[in-house]
């Protein structure tokens, strides 16, 4: 014979499962930090690095200053691809010198302003440039920390309606502290 204990126990554990069972289903789904990216950014070396397809699912890389998406393209830029070495980073003189050696990435936040390139390097990386416009799209721009800092000082004073044209509202446009460009 079964005790009632028993029975109760059952009963019990059984109930408390469903309940739980229950709620987790319903539960909504929270949206990882990540699918709330802005859709164009500026980025600085150093915050482009998470973006590598490892601290991040996503992936971007640099090029002569316009930063791509390239997750579509994780089988080449992913971890254990042949170009990983590019992923969250500055890609420009890689491309240029046909190398993915680790010493052809800047790692600091400073700008590889790449003027130490041949014409042929020069060539190349447009060539390079032209093909991942038409393949990836651009979602910011890679700048130092002195340039994001001033670029973020100059929006806190003027709002502008879209950060990637950057141009503040004409309103206040004479009051806009830098103008560079
Ligand atoms: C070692 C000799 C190499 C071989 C055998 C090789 C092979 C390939 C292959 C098969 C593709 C795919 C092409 C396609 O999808 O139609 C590719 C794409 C590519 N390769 Fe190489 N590659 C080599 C060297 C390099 C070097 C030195 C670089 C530059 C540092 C480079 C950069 C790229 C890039 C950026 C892509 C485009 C990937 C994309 O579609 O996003 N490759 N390569
Ligand atoms: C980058 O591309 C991936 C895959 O296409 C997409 O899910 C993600 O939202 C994109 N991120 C940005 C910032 O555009
Ligand atoms: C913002 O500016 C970019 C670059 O000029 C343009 O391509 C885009 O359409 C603009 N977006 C809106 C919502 O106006």
């Amino acid at each position: 014979m079964v005790s009632p204990q028993f029975v109760f126990i059952v009963t019990l554990a059984a109930y408390i499962f469903f309940t739980r069972w229950r709620r987790m289903k319903q539960k909504p789904l929270e949206p990882a930090p990540e699918l709330e990216q802005p859709k164009w950014s500026l980025y600085t070396a150093s915050e482009l690095k998470r973006f590598n397809g490892k601290s991040s699912p996503f992936i971007f890389l640099a090029i002569k200053g316009d930063v791509y998406n390239v997750t579509e393209g994780g089988k080449f830029y992913g971890p254990g691809g042949p170009y990983y070495t590019f992923a969250g980073h500055d890609a420009s003189r890689g491309l240029a010198k046909s190398s993915f050696e680790e010493d052809v990435v800047p790692e600091g936040d400073e700008m590889d302003d790449l003027s130490d390139l041949n014409e042929e390097e020069k060539s190349t990386l447009n060539d390079w440039k032209t093909f991942f416009d038409q393949k990836y799209p651009v979602v910011g721009r890679l700048v130092t920390p002195t340039e994001k800092e001033q670029h973020l000082a100059a929006e806190k004073a003027a709002p502008v309606e879209n950060i990637s044209e950057g141009i503040p509202a004409a309103d206040s446009r004479s009051s806009t502290p830098s103008e560079k460009n």
